[in-house]
């Protein structure tokens, strides 16, 4: 991790655990946190949390947002609903990369059911030290922006 940031967190009773740990380590790294909850393991709805952080991110008050869900699956779903969001739900390493170079995601969904700490610990530090690549990638980010727009 290279600059300081300022990282806003979400995530529902199945990340929450995988949330905190998260967050720790950002803070660790020098980062700060911009913490949306939920804070305990008592059953909450993932869409609340998605909106807050993604509006965080939209409004610039973060540079980057993670959602963490059970699976991950219902955080970027909701997370890519507003039009800033370039949300990717990320398993891995590679493409942890490659959705920060090719797709400027700024937004991170994982699922805490679903990888383990280590691989979260380590997509978490692949997504914050990858810049985006430009180039021929800004005409498709410019083409989903598109598709917003025509979208009724
Ligand atoms: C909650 O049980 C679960 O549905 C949620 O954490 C997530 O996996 C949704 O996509």
């Amino acid at each position: 991790m290279t600059r300081s940031l300022i990282i806003a967190l979400g995530a529902d009773h199945g990340g929450v655990t995988l949330k905190n740990r998260l967050a720790a380590v950002i803070a660790e790294a020098g980062h700060q946190v911009l913490d949306y909850g939920t804070d305990g393991p008592a059953s909450v709805d993932y869409p609340d949390y998605a909106q807050a952080v993604c509006a965080a991110v939209a409004e610039k008050r973060a540079d980057y947002g993670i959602l963490v869900c059970g699976t991950g699956i219902g955080m970027s779903i909701a997370a890519n609903r507003n039009p800033a969001i370039r949300c990717a739900l990320v398993h891995d390493v590679t493409t942890a990369r490659l959705t920060r170079a090719h797709n400027d995601a700024n937004v991170l969904a994982l699922g805490a059911r679903i990888i383990g700490e280590e691989v979260a610990l380590d997509i978490l530090k692949t997504f914050l030290a990858t810049d985006f690549e430009g180039g021929r990638h800004e005409r498709r980010l410019a083409k989903i922006n598109q598709i917003t727009e025509q979208t009724p």
